[in-house]
């Protein structure tokens, strides 16, 4: 990489460090805050991997960069670019590294699984096991740890009907998803993939024959079809079979923000028919990740915000800071319910943009009007700042939320 990536003739911002600390609560990290600060484009170097990276943290740069082919994700995984992560394993099929056109021949056979028809029929099984969960709540009585009770086997629960994960095998994926996701430790998390990823291998396999609007009958059918290889069809089912992670830790947020500020529980209560709005406020507020995701490589020099970003250089965008932007967003540090238009990047952006936008949007809602409709006077159960948060992850989010309600 060279010193010499600015059209004006100006030196090339300087590297900075980027650790991950453990946040805790909702608040923005500070490093990125201060890198957005400092110009539209700034030079990172993550924990892991080699030399720094290109940051892009505004919001017309981050829609450009993400929707534009001179930046490529398969070439990432040519190298060991700077990295938040230690390890860096892509499989086959992962949506997440594929250009196009293998992009779209991927995420074709799983398309129709996650469109909003999908969703109108998926809703009412999930309401019913989401109604279980909460039986269960009220039968036990206050206190309760919604993450526990609630927050973290409805997600799941919901993935494996859309997946179609048999009865019988449920609780075998539910454990291995668990171990994959938790802060455990590499090897009980490598022995948990593996016998994941095996399960889902002999799954797609056994539905070749068996058509079914269930993910895994699709993807048996796509490999008999030679629409997909195998193992391409495991990875691509397995990132959507732990997907449903993504909305634990966001909805966390998302009660933690409406049972500590009592103006927006206030909101919510008082005009149920105008909630949806309120939570995409939430989903651009909310920090839902730390760090940056996956980053993208320039294929040829292309120049943004002044800067030439020259071929081989790698680039990472901020959808966090992007969701921040004062030029799109004003007063954008502030959640404002009644903020219109509101045209968040949360799910992403371009081609990659999130494969679960839509059944996010439906679990969350669910959430969001169930518990705020069937637990009433719902709050914390301790002080805000007793409540425990995930540290060392990707997805920001409470261990626990302990609530009591009025019974
Ligand atoms: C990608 C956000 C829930 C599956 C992404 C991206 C974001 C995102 C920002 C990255 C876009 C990029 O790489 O440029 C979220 C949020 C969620 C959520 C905020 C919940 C509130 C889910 C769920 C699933 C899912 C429930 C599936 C069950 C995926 C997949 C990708 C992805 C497969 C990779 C898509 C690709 O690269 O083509 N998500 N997500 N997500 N998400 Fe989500």
């Amino acid at each position: 990489m060279t010193e010499e990536s600015t059209l004006t003739g100006q030196a090339p911002p300087p590297v900075r460090d980027w650790s991950t600390p453990d946040l805790d609560g909702t608040d923005f990290d500070p490093t990125l805050a201060g890198l957005m600060r400092e110009g539209p484009l700034t030079r990172i170097r993550l924990p892991f991997g080699e030399g720094w990276a290109w940051l892009a943290t505004r919001h017309d740069d981050v829609k450009l960069i993400t929707n534009d082919p001179r930046f490529s994700r398969t070439e990432v995984t040519h190298g060991q670019v700077t990295r938040m992560a230690p390890n860096f394993a892509p499989r086959p099929g992962s949506l997440a590294w594929a250009d196009q056109p293998d992009h779209n021949r991927l995420r074709k056979p799983v398309a129709g699984a996650f469109t909003v028809s999908a969703m109108k029929r998926l809703r009412p099984r999930a309401q019913a096991l989401l109604d279980e969960l909460v039986d269960g709540v009220l039968r036990d009585g206050p206190p309760a740890d919604l993450v526990e009770r609630v927050l973290e086997p409805f997600p799941l629960g919901v993935v494996s009907e859309l997946m179609g994960v048999p009865a019988e095998d449920r609780e075998q994926v539910h454990t291995w998803t668990r171990e994959i996701i938790s802060t455990n430790g590499v090897e009980a998390a490598g022995r948990a993939k593996d016998g994941l990823y095996g399960w889902i291998t002999a799954t797609i396999r056994s539905r070749a024959d068996r058509p079914g609007e269930d993910v895994y009958s699709m993807l048996g059918g796509a490999v008999a079809r030679g629409d997909v290889r195998e193992e391409e069809a495991v990875g691509l089912a397995g990132p959507l079979q732990i997907g449903g992670e993504a909305v634990t830790h966001n909805c966390g947020q998302m009660l933690y923000l409406m049972l500590t500020r009592p103006e927006l529980m206030q909101r919510m209560r008082a005009r149920p028919e105008a909630r949806g709005p309120v939570l995409d406020e939430l989903f651009r507020w909310i920090p839902h990740r730390s760090s940056v995701g996956l980053a993208r490589i320039a294929l040829e020099d292309v120049e943004i915000a002044g800067h030439r970003i020259a071929a081989g250089e790698p680039v990472y965008v901020s959808y966090l800071a992007a969701n921040r932007d004062p030029a799109v967003f004003p007063d954008p540090d502030r959640i404002d319910p009644d903020r219109d238009p509101n045209p968040h990047v949360a799910f992403g952006n371009g081609p990659h943009f999130c494969t679960g936008t839509v059944l996010a949007r439906l679990q969350t809602e669910l959430l969001v009007d169930t518990l705020l409709d069937r637990l009433p006077g719902l709050r914390l159960a301790v002080p805000a700042e007793q409540v425990q948060w995930r540290h060392r992850t990707m997805i920001r989010g409470p261990r626990t939320l302990p609530v009591t309600w009025s019974s």
